[in-house]
C-alpha cells in the first residue's frame, strides 16, 4: 500500500512563457506552477507583467514561446471562448459587465457555458432545457446570497457603485463554476470595508467552494490575509517567491517596488 502523503496536484503549468508586444518583452521565459486548493498571489510594480500572465494563460493573447497546461490540456491550442468550458474564469483589471443589464442577468450569462444543447432545443423548449434553466438560476441565486448582492440583484449594472461592481464581476466568474480563478487586482478601487469582505469571501470561495485561485494584487494587506504563496515580478519574471512575509521582506522585491 502506498503510504506516502500525496502531494497537492498541479492544476496550472506554465513553462518558459514569452509574450512580447513589438520592443517590449511583457513576459520573459517564465516558469510557474499553480496547485489545486491554494490562493497564489502575483505582486510586482506596475508593467512588470502580471495581467499578461492572465492574458497569455486565458488566450487573450497568443505567447511569443513557451507551454501552458492546465492539467493535461496544452492551453496554447486553445481559443479563448474554450477556455471557460474547461473550468478556467477570470475578472478584467478594467471591470467587463454589460452595463445595461441587470446584476441578475449578468450572472445569468456567467452560466452560458452550460447550455451546449442544439438550437432546435431553444426553439422547441425542450424539458431539458426548462431543467437546465432552472438550475441556472437557483445557482445564481445561491451566488447572490454568497456575495450579499440581493439588494442589487434587479438593479441595471450602469447605476452601481464601482464596489459593487466589482463583487458582480466575482459573482459572474463563480456562476461559471470554474475549477481556476484568476482575479486580476480584484481590491483596487475598494474602501478598506469592502477590501476585509474580499478577503473573507476569497477564504470561502477556496474552502467552501473549492476553486483555485490566482490573483494579481497590489494590496498587501489582502494578500497577507489570504495568499498561501505569492510570487513576486518584475520586467516579465520572477523576481521572488514565497509566502506573503518572506517576499514582502525580500530586498530584491523591496528594491523593485523602489525603483519603480
Ligand atoms: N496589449 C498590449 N499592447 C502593447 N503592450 C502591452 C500590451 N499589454 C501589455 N503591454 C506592455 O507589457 C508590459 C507588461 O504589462 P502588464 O502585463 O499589463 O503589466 P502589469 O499587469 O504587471 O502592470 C508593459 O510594458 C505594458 O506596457
Ligand atoms: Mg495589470
Amino acid at each position: 500500500m502506498n503510504t506516502k502523503i500525496s502531494s497537492p496536484a498541479t492544476l496550472l503549468t506554465v513553462k518558459n512563457l514569452s509574450l512580447q508586444f513589438g520592443g517590449v518583452q511583457a513576459i520573459a521565459d517564465l516558469s510557474l506552477n499553480t496547485y489545486a486548493g491554494e490562493v497564489l498571489a502575483i505582486i510586482g510594480p506596475n508593467g512588470a507583467g502580471k495581467t499578461s500572465v492572465l492574458n497569455a494563460v486565458t488566450r487573450v493573447f497568443d505567447p511569443s514561446g513557451g507551454q501552458i497546461y492546465f492539467k493535461d490540456q496544452d492551453l496554447t491550442r486553445l481559443q479563448r471562448h474554450q477556455i471557460a468550458k474547461l473550468g478556467i474564469a477570470r475578472t478584467f483589471q478594467n471591470i467587463e459587465l454589460f452595463e445595461a443589464a441587470t446584476v441578475l442577468d449578468n450572472l445569468l450569462l456567467g452560466r452560458n457555458r452550460f447550455f451546449q444543447g442544439h438550437w432546435w432545443q431553444q426553439v422547441l423548449h425542450t424539458p431539458a432545457l426548462a431543467r437546465l434553466e432552472e438550475e441556472a438560476r437557483a445557482e445564481v441565486e445561491t451566488v447572490i446570497d454568497f456575495l450579499d448582492l440581493t439588494a442589487w440583484r434587479n438593479a441595471p449594472i450602469s447605476g452601481l457603485p464601482y464596489g459593487v461592481r466589482k463583487v458582480v464581476e466575482l459573482g459572474r466568474a463563480i456562476c461559471t463554476k470554474p475549477e481556476l480563478l484568476f482575479l486580476d487586482e480584484p481590491a483596487s478601487g475598494l474602501n478598506p470595508e469592502e477590501t476585509r469582505d474580499l478577503a473573507f469571501w476569497i477564504d470561502d470561495i477556496r474552502n467552501e467552494l473549492g476553486i483555485t485561485v490566482v490573483m494579481v494584487e497590489h494590496d498587501m494587506s489582502l494578500v497577507s490575509a489570504v495568499a498561501d504563496r505569492v510570487i513576486c515580478m518584475a520586467q516579465g519574471r520572477i523576481l521572488a517567491e514565497g509566502t506573503p512575509a518572506e517576499v514582502q521582506s525580500n530586498p530584491l522585491v523591496v528594491s523593485a517596488y523602489l525603483g519603480a
